[in-house]
């Protein structure tokens, strides 16, 4: 009976153990953990989406309070096309956050960064375009392209001096999703460095409508991996969404997967950033507290713990803070949403959105409480304590039961002393 430790992921000349942590914003994936992939030997990703507010908590910058600042004025206006971000200040915090995880990195595994093509920042191509390539300045391994189709992604760095040396990827939900992105850049000669393909149990935001249900990861990983072999595309195909133990990973590694992206066994960890009260909501979670609604302004389907603060909160759009998912023309769904409860009732002081929810604020607060389908399994990967709370993990305890674990099983940490 094999284990993933008797499979490798081969980049290049590089070896690794193939198993990936999955990108996780705000910050959930964050340097300490995906530090700990790469010190196993694995890849570990952090995260890109909004970085400002991350180097602020992370680093002592101020860039949050001098956008308010400059953007005060606008706080009640509901146009909020005025609000940009200052390309300076995104490239600092990249730098910061990318340059600092790359300086602690130890082992032989590397560190991407998840890179979510759907924060618009009321100037998608600008602010993408700085986010990538000041990513690769400060020394990135890869990078893993996600939510959004990012057609435009590779030409973006098309002329930096790293663009084929560093692990360029995408994240797809479907074949039809990866023809796309093939064609789109073709004429740059240059292929994705590997390719991972997202079921519909995964956490965060889906790459599908609300019938995910119909869809199952190894169908997708098996048209997939045929299409590539009639093309004779030989690019490392990457499974994610609802791999919960090691038995689970090789079951894909057997079937033509090169590693296995993994997050949701990861929000139950020290190494996370969750806090701590909210990884017990987490682990205490049934089948029945876990939802996929359309909350998120962005239009993706996304699974959360149904008793995330964020759902139904009416607070005031954070735009002139946060604003990351302002289109190209200042506009987000929740704006929208929140005038139209507001404008129904007039004289209220407090209000309930329930259409959509102000998705940079909560998840800046660690409100929205996304979720991989199979949450309800984390307690019985821990132990409960006598005080009724479950134990927490470390990353190098659940990494290592992927990399070892044979027939279904999950071992249980040490008992605490
Ligand atoms: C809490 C949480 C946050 C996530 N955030 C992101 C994200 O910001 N960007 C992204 O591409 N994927 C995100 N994901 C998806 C993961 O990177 C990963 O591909 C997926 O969840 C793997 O499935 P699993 O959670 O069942 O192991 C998130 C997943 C979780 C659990």
């Amino acid at each position: 009976m094999k284990c993933v430790d008797d499979f490798r992921l081969q980049f290049g000349k590089q070896e690794l153990v193939p198993i990936i942590i999955g990108g996780m914003g705000v910050d959930i994936s964050t340097a300490e953990l995906a530090l700990e992939a790469a010190r196993l030997g694995g890849i570990g990703h952090i995260s890109d989406a909004m970085l400002p507010t991350v180097s602020d908590r992370r680093y002592e910058t101020h860039f949050i309070k001098e956008k308010l600042k400059q953007y005060k004025y606008n706080i009640d206006n509901s146009d909020k096309s005025a609000v940009k971000f200052d390309l300076g200040h995104i490239a600092e915090a990249t730098r910061l956050h990318v340059g600092k995880t790359m300086e602690a990195k130890r082992g032989e595994g590397m560190i991407f960064i998840n890179c979510m093509e759907k924060l618009t920042m009321n100037a998608p191509r600008e602010t993408l375009r700085v986010r990538l390539r000041t990513a690769l300045d400060a020394g990135i391994d890869g990078i893993t392209l996600s939510a959004g189709l990012h057609l435009g992604s590779f030409a973006l760095m098309e002329d930096h001096p790293r663009f084929r040396d560093a692990r360029l990827g995408i994240i797809v939900s479907s074949l039809r999703a990866l023809q796309l992105f093939l064609r789109k850049t073709a004429k740059l000669n240059r292929l994705p460095d590997f390719i991972v393909v997202e079921g519909p149990l995964a956490g965060g935001h889906l790459g599908f409508d609300m019938d995910w249900a119909k869809y199952d990861l190894h169908t997708i990983m098996a048209e997939i991996y045929m299409y590539l072999q009639t093309e004779k595309l030989n690019i490392p195909l990457i499974a994610a969404g609802g791999i919960f133990t090691g038995s689970d990973a090789v079951s894909f590694l057997e079937n033509g997967a090169a590693a296995v992206q993994v997050a949701t066994r990861f929000t139950a960890v020290h190494e996370c950033g969750l806090p701590e009260k909210v990884i017990q909501e987490y682990i205490k979670a049934t089948e029945e507290d876990i939802e996929v609604n359309t909350v998120s302004p962005t239009g993706y389907p996304m699974r959360m713990l149904k008793n995330s603060p964020a759902i139904g909160s009416g607070i005031r759009p954070g735009c002139e803070s946060y604003g990351y998912l302002l289109d190209g023309s200042g506009n987000c769904a929740y704006i929208e949403a929140y005038n139209r409860e507001v404008a129904t009732h007039p004289k209220a002081k407090k209000i309930s959105v329930m259409e959509k929810t102000c998705l940079c604020t909560h998840m800046r607060n660690f409100n929205c409480w996304t979720c991989g389908h199979y949450t309800y399994r984390l307690k019985d990967t821990t132990r409960r304590l006598p005080d009724g709370s479950y134990q927490i993990l470390s990353a190098e305890h659940v990494f290592r039961d992927y990399q070892f674990s044979i027939d279904q099983k999950i071992a249980l940490p040490d008992e605490k002393p």
